[in-house]
């Protein structure tokens, strides 16, 4: 038999739900993409980007002139002046998260993740000989600082955090900053990796970065998708900034990981970059967001609150008592809405009877789902 790197990684519970929802014609509120046309504008900057000649091979950081659209762009919403060879280009987030993990964390160190947790943390973790240490979030799906404090050895690499939070559509509060910050202040060789993919779909609160944390910020690897910012999920594009001491290692796996990235999606997004409104952005999932919660409130579904990201959570208690994963699984089948488990992104698979629907979805689809989970 073949011995596996990942016994423990079978196919994730994203290809799962979405095979099923297809398989019986269901409404795919599983997993998170959306299912509207992109900007007309994007558009047009990939045909503009098609014609010209950026066809070779782009520079290993990523072309100087999308770096320096990131370097504008994290000026004008975060204050901090950047220089591009702060900026790597990256194939999507999941790419950016795999490639700082392989290059900063080595064989026996540990990794503290912070459950419920996005799926793509643990396998490099794991990959690069490392122990990944799965901590709970708090019930409210705050960061426990005191749990994650006592939790720090002198063997603790990285701490990576998720705000805004995917599953859970959760923003930190001010003092959550301030206790990482403590932490990070008494634990000198510990580095943050800071996934901030949801960054511009925060509604009632802005979203405060690690940017403007001045005292870790060099300590840290903040990560971004494009997927997520201009619904481009296929296109796979994203990045990360760091400091150089940090760059210079990532570069190293960077260039032998995928060497530089897809040279006419960076043109197509500079072009973008330089004329974009980013902060439509929150209004315009605001308003779905209101509209999924509204046409809910008929629904025997108690809906926690969504401060950010796509997602929505709902508990599933006053309806059954069934394991979430079963819950789902019935929901696709009988009721013909898919969506996600919230147990599966608990390493102890923890089951509150709640479930993730993703409402990055046109109005029409919203509306035909929200009837159909009205009727449970
Ligand atoms: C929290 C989080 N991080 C990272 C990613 C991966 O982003 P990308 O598609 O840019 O690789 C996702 C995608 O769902 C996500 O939700």
């Amino acid at each position: 038999m073949l011995a596996s790197k990942l016994p423990h990684v079978g196919t994730t519970i994203f290809s799962t739900m979405s095979a099923l929802a297809q398989q019986y014609n269901a409404i795919n509120l599983a997993q998170g993409f959306p299912n509207f046309e992109i900007d007309a504008v994007l558009q047009n900057c990939l045909i503009e980007a098609a014609g010209s000649n950026a066809h070779q091979y782009a520079p290993m950081p990523g072309t100087l002139e999308l770096r320096e659209q990131i370097v504008a762009l994290v000026a004008k919403q975060y204050n901090r002046t950047l220089d591009p060879n702060e900026v790597l280009v990256t194939a999507g987030a999941t790419q950016a998260i795999f490639t700082a993990i392989q290059a900063l964390v080595h064989q026996g160190q540990e990794v503290l993740i912070l459950d419920p947790s996005y799926d793509c943390y643990e396998a490099p973790v794991v990959l690069t000989g490392a122990q990944p240490i799965r901590i709970p979030l708090g019930l409210d799906f705050r960061p426990n600082w005191e749990q994650i404090r006592a939790a720090i050895t002198s063997n603790t690499r990285l701490l990576i955090t998720n705000n805004p939070h995917n599953p859970s559509g959760t923003i930190w509060a001010p003092k959550d900053f301030e206790q990482l910050e403590s932490i990070m202040q008494d634990f000198p060789g510990l580095l943050l990796l800071s996934d901030e993919v949801y960054e511009f779909i925060a509604f009632e609160q802005t979203h405060q970065s690690i940017h403007q944390r001045t005292q870790i910020r060099n300590r840290a690897i903040i990560v971004s998708s494009f997927g997520k910012t201009f619904h481009i999920t296929g296109w796979k594009m994203g990045y990360l900034v760091c400091a150089p001491e940090l760059m210079k290692e990532i570069h190293k796996v960077h260039q032998f990981l995928v060497f530089s990235v897809n040279s006419v999606a960076q043109r197509a997004l500079s072009l973008y970059l330089a004329q974009v409104d980013i902060h439509s952005l929150a209004h315009f999932y605001q308003q779905k967001r209101d509209l999924f919660r509204a046409a809910l409130t008929k629904s025997r579904f108690e809906l926690l609150p969504a401060q950010g990201s796509y997602f929505q959570v709902a508990s599933y208690a006053a309806i059954s008592d069934e394991p979430d994963t079963d819950f789902c699984i019935r929901l696709t089948k009988e009721f013909g809405v898919a969506a996600i488990p919230l147990s599966v992104f608990n390493a102890n698979g923890e089951d509150r009877k709640l479930l993730r629907f993703c409402y990055a979805k046109t109005s029409e689809t919203l509306q035909t789902a929200t009837e159909r989970l009205c009727k449970i």
